[in-house]
């Protein structure tokens, strides 16, 4: 290591020492704390996990999946105009009340945690560990929006010379169409529901049609917490007609949407297409997510933060790593670590305690990484065995990693467990550089012990999240906004301080005193 330091030109006061995060964390139950001092590791999850098990277990066998009919052109049509007949009377509810609105469904969800769980483990092939930390996700997200809704939408006297008086006030803009993602079917769909609610507007909700039932049980829960039946409607259906007849509609003030940067483009193309209003599309999509490894990181923590990037939640997540750049001089060292961890997961049934990773969401989506992996073994240099999994259990693709031979190859966002390797040597910049005109900007993770350089290579990428000597998933709502640039979103960033003011009308009020 200190070798590595010499060939680096670095002295020891410039030196990131930030050891391996592997201090246990408190076993939780809920409420009292919900994340533990660190989350950068799984392994606080797997003590809540753990700690829960017969409740999980319990809920798994008593929980039905519900299933739910597809909405009509027609229905969509009549839900929007309750939609927005909806609006005056949800929009002068005071925000306090809108707030402790949210918060009562906090606390219900957080009550029903088995219930979610055990739903997102049977209806989205989430682990036990996914599923306790997307129903904490979604829970956040209500608390965060509803104390924030309420920060926000003070009224703000702004003082001045004009000698007159001047006070700033935010509303809802109307109805929003809120069409979320399988993958986060439960924290998405609620983050979007709960940040337009807590604004004033009402909600036109359209989740992803392989996760129906997560939403519908959501939707249920934030009726009994006391959000009007108007004021929030749910529609199931395939995106391209219930989701078009949704975004087609002329009375909605604006689309938030998570998913595809190609839909988000469709959307954004028949939103501009529309007489009458100009509506504002928020877009959260995908990424090329690169992690730019220097030749003083620290291999295990390398290892472990490749693994939990790439390969958990099997690789479905938007933050998840896809492309690893290996400084040449580790890089065998740390494709060995990489390969060794990834033979130790476990891909199985989502089911089973023990499971790291379950198969991918449906048979479409398995095709399509099939796909790319019949080219990339033409193209490419395999990296891990493609073992057949230990089970017959359908859609399931065990952890997969390729070498390839420059950055600029990296064409596609695979969304599954499927990791590209790169080798570079010279400047970490020119790296960053590469990694910036792949177009998507989403994370980014550095790992390196030489502060000035994270802090420069962070400060050139166009990147909207940068996680350095970590892994870079689990963005925490509140105090990790999430969300990017570019090919992967327009912002605001969810979770953050300014994602509910795009949600929101802005007033001036002058009145010459
Ligand atoms: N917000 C998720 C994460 O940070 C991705 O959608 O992993």
């Amino acid at each position: 290591f200190v070798h590595q330091l010499a060939d680096e030109s670095v002295g020891m006061d410039e030196l990131l020492i930030s050891p391996l995060r592997l201090e246990p964390q408190p076993s939780l139950p809920l409420p009292a704390d919900l994340y533990g001092p660190k989350r950068a590791n799984s392994q606080g999850l797997d003590l809540a996990v753990a700690s829960m098990r017969e409740p999980l277990l319990a809920a798994l066998a008593s929980t039905p999946v519900p299933t739910m009919p597809e909405a009509s052109t027609a229905e969509a049509e009549a839900a929007c105009a309750k939609a927005v007949a909806a609006f005056a009377g949800w929009n002068h509810t005071p925000v306090a009340e809108r707030a402790a609105t949210l918060r009562r469904a906090a606390d219900a969800l957080q009550q029903q945690l088995p219930r979610f769980c055990a739903l997102l483990v049977k209806e989205a092939y989430k682990t036990w560990g996914d599923a306790v930390s997307e129903v904490r996700e979604a829970v956040d997200f209500l608390r965060f929006y509803a104390n924030d809704a309420e920060r926000v939408m003070a009224p703000q006297t702004l003082p001045g010379p004009t000698g007159e008086s001047n006070t700033l006030r935010l509303e809802g803009r109307g109805a929003w169409v809120c069409i979320s993602p399988w993958n986060f079917p439960l924290a998405i769909f609620m983050g979007q529901v709960a940040a337009a609610l807590a604004t004033g507007n009402t909600v036109l909700a359209k989740p992803a049609e392989q996760t129906p039932a997560v939403a519908l049980e959501a939707v249920k829960l934030l009726h009994a917490a006391g959000v009007p039946a108007n004021a929030l409607q749910l529609l199931h259906g395939p995106g391209e007609t219930v989701g078009a007849s949704l975004v087609a509609q002329p009375g909605i003030a604006g689309v938030v949407f998570t998913g595809s940067t190609q839909v988000a483009k469709i959307i954004q193309r028949a939103l501009a297409a529309k007489d009458g209003a100009i509506v504002p599309l928020i877009a959260e999509t995908g990424g090329i997510n690169a992690m730019l490894v220097d030749s003083t990181a620290l291999p295990e923590q390398v290892a472990d933060a490749v693994v939990q990037s790439a390969f958990r939640s099997a690789g479905q997540r938007c933050s998840a790593l896809r492309l690893l750049c290996l400084h040449e001089g580790i890089a065998d060292h740390v494709i060995e670590m990489i390969q060794g961890a990834a033979k130790e997961l476990v891909a199985g049934s989502p089911a089973a305690l023990a499971t790291d990773l379950g198969p991918v969401i449906d048979a479409e989506a398995f095709e399509g990484i099939g796909r790319h992996l019949t080219r990339l073994h033409a193209e490419a240099k395999p990296l891990l065995p493609a073992a057949a999994p230990a089970t017959t259990l359908p859609n399931l693709i065990p952890p997969q990693m390729f070498e390839v031979k420059a950055i600029a190859e990296v064409k596609a966002e695979i969304f599954g467990p499927v990791l590209q390797v790169v080798r570079w040597g010279g400047d970490p910049m020119d790296v960053i550089r590469q990694i910036n005109a792949l177009g998507y900007g989403l994370t980014l993770g550095i790992q390196t012990r030489i502060d000035s350089r994270a802090q420069a290579l962070a400060a050139a990428a166009r990147v909207g999240n940068v996680y350095v000597n970590r892994n870079m998933i689990g963005a925490v709502v509140g105090v990790q906004p999430f969300g990017g640039e570019g090919l992967s979103g327009t912002g605001p960033k969810a979770g953050g301080p300014n994602y509910l003011l795009r949600f929101c009308a802005e007033q001036t009020l002058t009145i010459n005193t």
